[in-house]
């Protein structure tokens, strides 16, 4: 039967880098995705960047650009850092989209209609002088339990109380410093409570994880609350239809954006139709990986909101535990808080797709990466049981046999045993529980290692007698090989790539494990892969190191560009310029057009200083100017060079005076 699966994977915030705690999750994600795909289902994978919130509107803000340019950068970013690792969406979105808004909109609709939407006037805090509602996160003060200093307005740091930022002692705005005040505002509520009977079944369906289970059943028995949904403006998010100010906190349109990106796939793929995949009736699967953190979220708000809304629910929210590397928490000063960027700078993806492959189950407990078993764990593995299996017999049938295999051995003890293990694979890569996968599928690399030296085909192979027994062993090895690389293809695309190339074969499927190779030509190209060390892993830290020190340092709110070499800045001829003649410019709301006089030369430049002077005020002064600027033909005329000024615009801006002595036409030194 083929199944119709829909894949996501969390959508990561656009306000930062990808870093290697969520290609844990990413990399989780593809390699169920890519294995259903192999097994010949209908199979989608979709993710998007989480792009509204508090966080991203201060983030632009503070980089003096607009929330839209921002977002669209780190879209960018993440999308190169996904296709990089190998990570293969069939759409990656986001939530800032018509699809997004309009799904969004619709939902809320409904629930209203429903009655499902609560609203009442609530205090929170608010910053007078930025005139915003602050997020707790963006209050500081000292903890009212333990009196540390500078802590968050949702917990302490020190002593793990939890409060609200109305409670810390001397509360701070950390947006501008000011103390904050209490300010009421009208809310608008989800009324989660309505849905706890449904909540308490859907959740005991197999429809998330045993352990997220038993965390569910604690959070009914404290008691589900209404879900604060609405943000007061200042906001980057999707207004409330009918709430003129109010926009949707950013959870609410998050999940739907796992759905938006769905719609707009569904635009340019035919043989995908959003409804049937999200009818209340649909027998499509809907798969969600997530992180820990977020169980909360998915397994409670989003069922029930495509419950209120009338839309089916998740087939199975699959929760993930957190990577910690050598057993610590990423941490930026050891150099262990890796970006996905920087990892690629120093080893291909799949050694990370590899490692983690060999420890992913299908539980929510922590992983570790510890880097020296990263590096041991790849060699062993990879380069010495896996790919030396094709090196190992490659050379006798490209240089005795043609590069052709033998005849069918699909009778071989072997080959049968690695065929039989393909359904028990399949299964551990179902369920999640690749590091069974893994260890299945290098027990069988092992065995085709031992198969190997007892047939010494080397040895085989000075004996003109022996050749078919060599292409025989050959053969049944590079069979071996091929099934191992259908069996790692999920985690390995690329390295499977170069074997299907060494093969000559169209792209493996899983059923392509019950078929041999026989009576056929292989290229001469041996598929490789490279040993990694552990002074790869040595720079990869001092790299991590030294973004994370950049990054504290402090920067300019206008970060300074980049560097010039000197050449390159002796190439501007500076000179003092008398200002022969200024005049306003027709039509224009900031130029001035200045006759600029170098002595004997006169040069004619629209400047932008018309807020700060007027044209008689500067006739007869000196400045500075670039005085080799190629000429450029503005709207009002050609423009032959650049005033030099300087000052935070409107009437606080400075042409420079120099001093007497200065002549028209010297060089500035
Ligand atoms: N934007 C929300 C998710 C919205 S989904 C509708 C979010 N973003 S996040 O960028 O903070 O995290 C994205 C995912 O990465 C989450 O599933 C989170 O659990 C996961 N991880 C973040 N750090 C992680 C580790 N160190 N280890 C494993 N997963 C981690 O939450
Ligand atoms: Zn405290």
């Amino acid at each position: 039967m083929t199944r119709k699966i829909l894949v996501t994977s969390a959508l990561p915030y656009a306000n930062g880098s990808i870093h290697l705690g969520h290609m844990l999750e990413h990399i989780q994600t593809d390699i169920w995705a890519r294995f259903q795909k192999m097994r010949g289902h209908q199979c989608v994978s979709v993710c998007a960047d989480d792009t509204h919130g508090t966080p991203i509107m201060l983030r632009a803000q503070k980089e003096g650009i607009s929330p839209e340019e921002f977002i669209a950068a780190t879209r960018e970013e993440h999308l190169n850092d996904f296709q990089d690792f190998l990570v293969e969406y069939d759409n990656y979105h986001s939530t800032h989209s018509d699809e997004c808004r309009e799904l969004s909109e619709y939902i809320y609709n409904e629930l209203k209609a429903k009655d499902y939407i609560d609203q009442r006037s609530i205090k929170q805090l608010f910053d007078p002088e930025k005139e915003m509602f602050l997020p707790d996160r963006f209050v500081k003060g000292t903890c009212p339990k333990c009196k540390t200093e500078d802590q968050y307005g949702d917990n302490c740091e020190s002593c793990g109380a939890t409060y609200s930022p109305a409670e810390l002692i001397n509360p701070k705005s950390a947006v501008s410093g000011a103390t904050p005040v209490e300010k009421e505002s009208e809310h608008y509520f989800f009324k989660l409570p309505e849905f706890e009977e449904m909540l308490k079944t859907w959740t005991r369906q197999d429809h998330v994880q045993e352990q997220i289970a038993n965390k569910l059943d604690e959070w009914f028995e404290a008691g589900l609350q209404q879900w604060d949904i609405s943000r007061d403006a200042p906001y980057f998010g999707f207004e409330i239809p009918g709430a003129p100010n109010k926009y949707f906190y950013v959870w609410v349109d998050a999940p739907i954006g796992y759905m938006a990106s769905f719609k707009n796939l569904c635009e340019r793929r035919d043989d995908l139709d959003f409804d049937e995949f999200w009818n209340e009736d649909s027998d499509a699967e809907v798969h969600h990986f997530i992180g820990k953190d977020i169980v909360y979220f998915h397994t409670l708000f989003w069922p029930a909101m495509l419950e209120g809304a009338g839309f089916r629910k998740p087939t199975k929210v699959h929760a993930h535990g957190f990577l910690n590397v050598n057993n610590q928490k990423m941490s930026k000063s050891r150099g262990t808080f890796t970006k996905a960027r920087t990892y690629l700078n120093h080893f291909k993806p799949e050694y990370l797709r590899y490692y983690l492959a060999s420890k992913l189950n299908n539980r929510i407990d922590d992983y570790d990466l510890n880097l020296e078993d990263f590096v041991q764990k790849n060699n062993a593995d990879l380069v010495n049981k896996y790919i030396n299996i094709g090196s190992r017999v490659a050379n006798f049938i490209s240089k005795k046999f043609d590069g052709k295999l033998g005849a069918d051995c699909s009778e071989h003890p072997l080959i049968k045993e690695f065929q039989e293990a393909a359904e028990t694979i399949a299964e551990h890569y179902e369920n999640k529980q690749y590091h069974h996968a893994i260890r299945l599928i290098m027990s069988l690399a092992d065995k085709a290692n031992v198969y190997i030296n007892d047939e010494a085909p080397w040895v085989l192979a000075k004996d003109e007698e022996q050749a078919a027994k060599v292409q025989e062993i050959s053969t049944i090895s590079l069979n071996c090989f091929r099934m191992l690389t259908i069996f790692l293809k999920p985690v390995l695309p690329e390295v499977a790539k170069e074997v299907e190339a060494y093969f000559q074969i169209e792209p493996l499927q899983w059923s392509d494990a019950q078929t041999v190779l026989a009576d056929h030509e292989v290229s001469r190209k041996k598929p490789t892969i490279q040993r990694i060390d552990n002074k790869q892993v040595e720079a990869m830290i001092e790299e991590s190191k030294a973004e994370a020190e950049a990054e504290a340092a402090p920067q300019l709110a206008d970060p300074i560009k980049d560097e010039i070499e000197f050449g390159d800045f002796e190439k501007i001829d500076l000179r003092i310029a008398k200002i022969a003649k200024a005049e306003h410019v027709e039509g224009a709301d900031k130029l001035l057009r200045l006759q600029l006089d170098l002595g004997g030369v006169t040069k004619q430049v629209f400047a932008g200083i018309k807020s700060a002077y007027k044209p008689e005020d500067l006739e007869g002064k000196l400045t500075v100017m670039v005085a080799n600027l190629k000429p450029r033909k503005m709207k009002f005329g050609m423009s032959e060079g650049m005033v030099l000024a300087a000052g935070p615009g409107g009437e606080d801006l400075w042409v420079l005076h120099p001093d007497d002595g200065a002549e028209p036409g010297m060089r500035v030194k």
